[in-house]
């Protein structure tokens, strides 16, 4: 249902309250009018107005001051201002103080109608907007939980210091332990927050098509260069750029990324015309960078420049002593989103989480929360909620079962799916994390029929 506005006229014009009221509430609305300042400000300090229609010229306090007070009440009430041709240069002057429109003297029933519908629609769109944004700070105050151990502490305690400057971050971590969360945290609490947070994968892109992304193409640049394409640094203006797995790009590019962040300028494939750039810049990466710089694969200039603050975020495996602060935040998580009630874990389940080693790191942790909030049917989360995962089976294959021990290859087996299951299937992730290659992966996987 679309509600109906109340509105709120004041005017010293009596004929013009009269016309008002009647097309009004010919549409069903709701009308109170003022025939001076003091009397309209009275009555919107009793009353919720949707839109308050006011004169500039009025018997005691006049229009200017009375649209100061109503914005001081409540900025988001939009007040058009009506005001004869004579006057039209401080109708403009009402606008630039907050006056959401103007609407001359005489008009239709019509216009009137037209300008307070605008009015309306903009109304709600200024709120709109206001929810979001705090909707999005709410969630940027709650997403990253700390917890108690010392690792943490450092590493907090280096973003309080940095989140207020422009200097580059170098984010390092393995798998899941939460480099963009973090790179989004250090974007939040800095002044560029309200401006975007644009990521770019550079492990996914070809070395090709890396230039066109980064820094865009004209039209007509390259064989399928359809359209001018701004690149991410552009789009990423005025606030940050996160180039995730840093590591991932190649030689050429690093040289010509190297000069894009010295000079703060990037020009788009096939133009000649550099555009300035006013960009923060932070990178992920879980390899060793400096291990690449010393086999040549990483330019040392690059890693300085980006390096300027490193961070280092610490395997689960050490700082055991967050997992009930995460288990606790990803619980009442999945409970809104799978709308349960689980108020904990039982005892079994929190030595099993505790021992456990967590290759895949928080990532790893939350699946596991998520998977169990989903299967759990009572109010806690038992061991056999755990299912599927490799937790519950690993902690038991050591176990004997009626007498019987496991063999090896059962164990590997288990262990394999596990770590697969942590990285969501991505194959590169889970030999690196469990020390083998692709290729012995994809044999062992073959082997143990494992999808
Ligand atoms: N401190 C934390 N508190 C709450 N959730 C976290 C925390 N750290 C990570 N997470 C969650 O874990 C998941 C993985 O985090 P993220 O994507 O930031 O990791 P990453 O280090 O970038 O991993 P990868 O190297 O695989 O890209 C995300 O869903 C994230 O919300
Ligand atoms: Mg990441």
């Amino acid at each position: 249902m679309i509600e109906k506005p109340n509105i709120l006229v004041i005017d010293d014009d009596e004929a013009i309250l009269d016309s008002c009221s009647q097309v009004f509430k010919k549409d069903g609305n709701t009308v109170k009018t003022a025939k001076d300042g003091t009397e309209g400000l009275k009555l919107f300090k009793k009353e919720f107005f949707h839109v308050v229609l006011l004169d500039l010229k009025l018997p005691g306090p006049d229009g200017m001051v009375v649209l100061s007070r109503i914005k001081e009440e409540n900025p988001e009430t939009p007040v058009i201002i009506i005001t004869g041709y004579a006057s039209i240069e401080s109708a403009v002057e009402a606008v630039k103080r907050g006056a959401s429109d103007y609407l001359p003297k005489p008009f239709t029933p019509g216009q009137l109608r037209v300008a307070v519908k605008k009015a309306m629609d903009n109304r709600k769109i200024l709120l709109e907007n206001i929810y979001l944004r705090e909707e999005l700070e709410k969630k940027s105050e709650f997403d990253m939980v700390v917890g108690k151990s010392k690792a943490m502490e450092r590493v907090l305690d280096v973003v309080k210091r940095i989140s207020s400057s422009d200097s580059t971050v170098l984010i390092t971590g393995e798998s899941g332990t939460g480099k963009e969360l973090l790179g989004r945290e250090i974007h939040n609490h800095g002044p560029r927050r309200k401006a975007p947070f644009v990521i770019v994968d550079c492990g996914a892109l070809v070395e090709t098509l890396f230039e066109s992304e980064l820094f865009g193409h004209v039209k007509g640049s390259f064989t399928g260069a359809y359209e001018t394409k701004h690149g991410r640094f552009e789009v990423a203006n005025g606030g940050t750029i996160f180039l995730d797995e840093i590591s991932g790009i190649g030689l050429n590019i690093q040289a010509k990324l190297l000069r894009a962040i010295q000079e703060r300028e990037v020009t788009r494939v096939g133009s000649t015309k550099p555009l300035r750039i006013d960009v923060r810049i932070l990178a992920a990466t879980n390899e060793n960078l400096e291990g690449l710089v010393r086999k040549g694969k990483f330019r040392e200039d690059l890693f300085y420049r980006l390096s300027v603050v490193p961070i280092h975020l610490p395997a689960l495996r050490e700082r055991k002593e967050d997992i009930p602060y995460l288990i606790e935040h990803f619980l009442q998580k999945y409970n809104k989103k799978a709308r349960k009630n689980i108020i904990g874990i039982s005892d079994g389940v929190k030595k099993a989480l505790m021992d456990y080693d967590w290759p895949g790191n928080i990532r790893e942790l939350e699946n596991t929360i998520e998977r169990a909030v989903v299967l759990s049917k009572g109010s806690k989360i038992e061991l056999e909620d755990l299912m599927y995962h490799g937790i519950s089976t690993a902690t038991s294959l050591f176990h004997p079962v009626k007498g019987k021990y496991h063999t090896l290859d059962d164990i590997e087996k288990e262990y394999i799916r596990t770590v697969l299951l942590a990285q969501q299937g991505n194959k590169s992730k889970t030999a690196k994390i469990l020390g083998i290659d692709r290729k012995t992966l994809w044999a062992k996987a073959k082997k143990y029929k494992i999808q």
